[in-house]
């Protein structure tokens, strides 16, 4: 979908407290991280498993899930490639507002197009963190907690990713977390010890 831009004769207004200040007053880095995988790889899952530990320790996040986003602000949306690449521009644009009010930010959303999270990438560039959620396909067909897949091998779901539209597996992710092959806890400790080694949150 080509960006439209239709707004003129606008301003930005810089606020006196900015991303650091907010920075500071948290604790820890604002940052987004970007869980992406094919649906029911485990990416809502984890995310919310590692804003668990996060919240306990104090830090300030947010998970922004694809399903739940469809409900609201991209309800308008579909799974063409043109409304996915607009889904994903809109929820870049919505984690770029969440680091800089100073949130760890994670989105959990198949976002099957490298272009299109390049693009999210771009927004915050010195603070972005993706993570390829990998599980075979087979995995999570077995998996099928709604009953997609299976409707999608009937022909009842069209554009279905992995079935009938695309997934482009990440080249070079920040992490790669195997949730076929790992625990919840494991995929949820690395993520933790990923960020404490960037110094995104302090070590516990
Ligand atoms: S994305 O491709 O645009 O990033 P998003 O993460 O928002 O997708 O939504 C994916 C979720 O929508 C899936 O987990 C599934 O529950 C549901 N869904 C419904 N139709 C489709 C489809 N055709 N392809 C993929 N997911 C679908």
């Amino acid at each position: 979908m080509a960006e439209t831009v239709k707004a003129t004769n606008i301003t930005w207004h810089q606020g006196d407290i900015v991303r650091a200040n907010r920075e500071a007053a948290n604790g820890h880095r604002a940052t987004v991280i970007w869980f992406t995988g094919l649906s029911a790889s485990g990416k809502s899952t984890l995310a919310h498993a590692v804003e668990n530990t996060l919240f306990e320790r104090g830090c300030r996040t947010y998970v922004l899930d694809g399903d739940n986003i469809r409900h609201g602000l991209n309800k308008d949306l579909g799974f063409s490639p043109e409304d996915r690449e607009e889904n994903i521009r809109r929820i870049g644009e919505v984690a770029k507002l969440f680091v800089d009010a100073g949130v760890i930010a994670m989105t959990a959303f198949i976002s099957p197009y490298r272009a299109d999270r390049a693009k999210a990438r771009s927004l915050c560039p010195d603070s972005f963190t993706e993570i390829y959620v990998k599980c075979d396909l087979a995995v999570c067909e077995e998996r099928d907690p709604k009953g997609l897949y299976k409707k999608a091998r009937a022909g009842q779901v069209k554009e279905f990713t992995g079935i009938s539209a695309p997934y482009e597996e990440p080249e070079s992710p920040e992490l790669v977390i195997d949730t076929s092959h790992e625990s919840l806890e494991e995929s949820a400790a690395k993520v933790i010890a990923y960020l404490e080694a960037k110094g995104i949150v302090p070590a516990a």
